[in-house]
């Protein structure tokens, strides 16, 4: 009798408890949510809806790759302390769906679209048994932040069309490639061919691949996917229609065969910034940034923002969100991959700096506050 009132004690005891309230951000640690679990919502991103932000990301198994619940979603008021709201968008029971489970659901970005007064989710899909060859975009939609979301349709982006600063003759000359001549990769006449759309025009027929992403809105409610195409060796910048489910057709090309991913835009000052990391899998790699006037482009390559020891491997993170913070400051969220248990894998959320030429710098911190973060 003892051992059994001694046992509904102490779960009543583990349940009534409250999580210890979080306060400060701490990088690479167990970020715990409001029961105290680790924080489940990787390759995420962030929506603010009035004074609640709404963190959607992977909801990972402790083992494998594949998917089989689908898109988390946590709530909080003060970025520290989040609240599992479970499952934005579940994967489907439906054994034809391309959202079933085994597929994979990466790197999930919302957005609100005002015209329409729906939330829209796009996402990296990749269909169930197929690896990582399907490389399509997933569109799914709700009526309100916290889902559920419904799964629209995966595709792959702009099928019969090219880049708006291609001229005829580029597009000549992209028809020209034969893909044949060109079997071995990273040859200096792979790469040259690469650069001038060996694979844009192989794909010209059924759409450009679209694997790590993310989705900007401009001020003017313009959106805009941001996705590593061509084989992970370009990335694509597609604007998209009114209602955010399809594209205009409109898109460029930036950094041609410069094989970036894991894309995270911001706009500070008129300035466009874009930080990207190379292609290693889950392992680290050193990041990189751009700069542009206009989305459109130039895009100018600069050195990665991240600064100090271990930055050539981004503090063993990768990039995959900038949060502006009010009009205090912006937010640098990455990953720290875990890939034999990927629910485990840790976040990598820092202020970012800005020198007097408004250029990002991202020292690293083990622990830190909003009050740290820099206009
Ligand atoms: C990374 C990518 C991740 C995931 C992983 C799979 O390069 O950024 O989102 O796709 O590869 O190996």
């Amino acid at each position: 009798m003892k051992t059994v009132l001694l046992i509904v004690a102490s779960l009543f005891l583990s349940c009534a408890l409250p999580a210890q309230k979080q306060t400060t951000f701490r990088p690479a640690t167990e970020w715990p949510d409001t029961e105290g679990k680790h924080i489940n919502a990787h390759g995420g991103g962030i929506l603010k809806k009035g004074k609640v932000y709404y963190w959607y990301g992977e909801n990972r198994p402790d083992a494998g790759g594949s998917m089989n619940t689908g898109i988390s979603v946590y709530t909080s008021r003060d970025l520290m302390n989040w609240e599992n709201r479970g499952i934005a968008l579940a994967v489907s029971s439906d054994t034809l769906s391309p959202i079933q489970p085994g597929c994979i659901m990466e790197r999930p970005k919302v957005v609100y679209n005002k015209k329409t007064g729906k939330y829209v989710m796009l996402f990296h899909l990749e269909l169930k048994g197929q690896g990582y060859a399907a490389a399509q975009v997933g569109f799914a939609v709700a009526d309100k932040p916290e889902g559920p979301f419904r799964f629209l349709r995966g595709l792959r982006p702009n099928a019969g069309q090219w880049p708006v600063d291609f001229s005829q003759k580029d597009i000549d000359e992209a028809l020209a490639l034969d893909p044949a001549k060109y079997a071995n990769w990273w040859t200096p006449e792979w790469r040259d061919a690469v650069k001038k759309g060996l694979f844009l025009a192989r794909d010209q027929k059924g759409g450009q691949m679209s694997r790590d992403m993310t989705v900007y809105v401009d001020d003017d409610g313009t959106a805009y996917h941001l996705f590593s195409s061509e084989e992970n060796l370009t990335l694509h910048l597609a604007e998209l229609t009114e209602d955010y489910l399809d594209y205009t057709g409109k898109y460029i090309r930036i950094a041609p065969g410069g094989q970036n991913e894991a894309p995270a835009l911001f706009k500070r000052n008129g300035k466009y910034w874009l930080i990207t990391s190379g292609c290693t899998g889950w392992a680290p790699n050193e990041a990189r940034m751009f700069v542009a006037d206009s989305l459109w482009g130039e895009w100018k390559q600069l050195p990665t923002p991240f600064v100090g020891e271990n930055a050539k491997k981004t503090f063993n993170g990768q990039s995959t969100f900038v949060l502006p913070y009010k009009n205090k400051g912006f937010i640098f969220m990455g990953d720290i991959w875990k890939p034999k248990s990927l629910s485990t894998s840790q976040y990598l959320w820092l202020p970012i700096q800005f020198q007097e030429d408004g250029t990002p710098t991202i020292p690293y911190r083990e622990e830190w506050t909003l009050k740290d973060l820099m206009k």
